[in-house]
């Protein structure tokens, strides 16, 4: 997996890239780069953005600035980039990330996320530049950079190596082994703290019976 995130705050990735889950999963072959494209601007003292036509509060990522930030990055223009590879472009109003968009990005080869600050991005970018437009939820955050780092955790810990144990991932929550419901309650020591009680069949050493009640608590969860 190889992730490329544009974004104007760079810095942000660092602490990011230096959690082990993310780490592990990098020293395995994933590779994951920030790209400033505040570094490719055509425009004087380093300018990206612009105040939005028909007015208005806040300020726009421009087009252009975007057009050669990838173009430069890629060596191609984006509009064809697009075509060969998935460019997401994070903003509020995208199609919501769930398990089922995690599990097809993480099987992709190469991804571009595009965050977008102020008021987001000229609508031209996401028209012509970005293969999709993805969103964390129903709620506006001040840049796309946190949701770039919800994306990515939520894609590197699918990749092999990123959790201790391989199978930690298969039956989590959303699975497909747990046919799409939440994750089962989990215990453990100590087996009676103040008085409540982690439940006898998960003492039982009775596999067959551990197994169905997690099932069943797995379902009601989905309910
Ligand atoms: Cl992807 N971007 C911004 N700015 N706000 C959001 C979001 C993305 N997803 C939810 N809120």
């Amino acid at each position: 997996m190889n992730i490329d995130i544009f974004t104007l705050f760079p810095e942000w990735f660092e602490w990011f890239a230096s959690q082990r889950h993310v780490s592990n999963v990098v020293s395995d072959g994933a590779h994951l780069q920030c790209v400033n494209p505040r570094a490719y601007t055509p425009l004087s003292g380093g300018q990206v953005d612009d105040t939005p036509f028909g007015g208005g509060a806040g300020m726009v990522l421009r087009v252009d600035v975007m057009d050669n930030a990838l173009h430069q990055h890629y060596g191609v223009d984006p509009v064809l980039l697009r075509t060969r590879r998935r460019v997401l472009a994070l903003a509020p109003g995208g199609r919501l990330l769930d398990e089922a968009l995690v599990q097809e990005l993480a099987g992709e080869p190469a991804l571009t996320l595009l965050c977008g600050r102020y008021e987001g991005f000229d609508e031209r970018i996401l028209e012509h530049f970005a293969s999709d437009t993805v969103s964390i939820g129903r709620y506006v955050l001040s840049g796309g950079e946190l949701a770039a780092m919800v994306l990515c955790d939520a894609i590197l810990r699918k990749l092999p190596g990123a959790l201790g144990h391989e199978q930690s991932a298969s039956e989590e929550s959303f699975s497909a082994a747990l046919e799409g419901n939440p994750e089962y309650p989990q215990y453990t020591r100590p087996a009676d703290y103040r008085g409540w009680r982690v439940p006898e069949v998960l003492l039982s050493g009775h596999h067959e019976r551990i197994e169905r009640w997690r099932r069943e608590r797995s379902r009601e969860r989905g309910l």
